[in-house]
């Protein structure tokens, strides 16, 4: 049963440790959703925009190179440090997608790249979304896709239930693949007042270091699937470890992989 103040908690405590391996390990990889983005709310120059759940800063630095008027809203302190010292020019203010601070009404636009999965009431940060955009604004966010289409998170997922456990405790949040069905986008989507919705694929090449760098990045730059990997017996860890490093070797070119990590980019808008 899934207790939304505990998993909330959780994935704060986690993400204040991780901006400096997140944006090593991921930056090269999330920036790549940052265009298509930006074209689906229709950001231009004084576009007013709300980059949610903005981590580094990377969307809201390229909405700020178009022109746009940025806020970037994050609940980690340290993320939202890591995004001052990254963007200076941009306001980057605490916030909770699911109690934006914010009027109502006033973004022409609102995005939210790769936040959504990490969400205790997601269905709370698209209302809140929505509330904050005038009549007519535009929404957009990704999500991973399936595992299946992921390679990354289908090659992490395999070591773990073959040497390891997938059902250890931790505490419990909304399906981390939900966002990865276009159809449920759709759903939830309407459900939080958007109109004209739409749901593309964007290809991705995640490229890391190759030997332990997936290993590392899931390890060291994430939260859930940290806590996952982390609460699996040292032996087992050893394994998956392996595994891992085995799995990957299929995607090596010279002393990188590179792992096809596809999004999902579903928008909206406010009707
Ligand atoms: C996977 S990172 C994405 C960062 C960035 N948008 C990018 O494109 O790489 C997820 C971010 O969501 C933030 N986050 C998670 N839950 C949040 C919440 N309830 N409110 C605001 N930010 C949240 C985390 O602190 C983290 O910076």
């Amino acid at each position: 049963m899934i207790d939304p103040d505990a998993f909330h908690a959780f994935e704060h405590a986690g993400w204040e440790n991780v901006p400096e391996p997140y944006d090593r390990a991921w930056g090269n990889l999330t920036s790549q959703a940052i265009e298509p983005l930006l074209t689906a709310v229709g950001v231009q120059q004084g576009t007013k925009m709300i980059d949610i759940a903005t981590g580094p800063g990377y969307v809201a630095a390229a909405a700020a190179k178009r022109g746009a008027k940025i806020a970037g809203v994050d609940f980690s302190a340290a993320m939202i440090a890591q995004a001052q010292r990254n963007v200076p020019d941009v306001e980057f203010r605490q916030g909770d997608a699911e109690q934006l601070p914010f009027d109502k009404g006033v973004f022409d636009a609102a995005v939210m790249n790769f936040g959504i999965l990490h969400l205790a009431r997601p269905e709370q940060a698209l209302a809140e979304a929505c509330r904050v955009l005038r009549v007519g604004g535009s929404f957009a966010f990704t999500a991973w896709a399936k595992p299946e289409e992921a390679v990354g998170f289908q090659i992490v997922l395999k070591a773990i239930e073959q040497f390891g456990n997938l059902t250890v405790s931790l505490p419990e949040g909304p399906p981390f693949f939900r966002f990865s069905e276009p159809e449920e986008c759709m759903r939830a989507l309407v459900a939080a007042g958007f109109q004209s919705s739409k749901v593309t694929k964007v290809p991705q090449i995640w490229r890391l270091p190759s030997g332990d760098g997936l290993f590392e990045a899931m390890k060291e730059g994430t939260v859930r699937t940290a806590g996952l990997l982390r609460a699996q017996t040292a032996d087992a860890l050893i394994r998956i470890g392996e595994a891992i490093r085995r799995s990957t070797r299929t995607y090596q070119k010279g002393n990188v992989v590179e792992l096809p990590m596809p999004a999902i980019l579903a928008s909206g808008t406010k009707a």
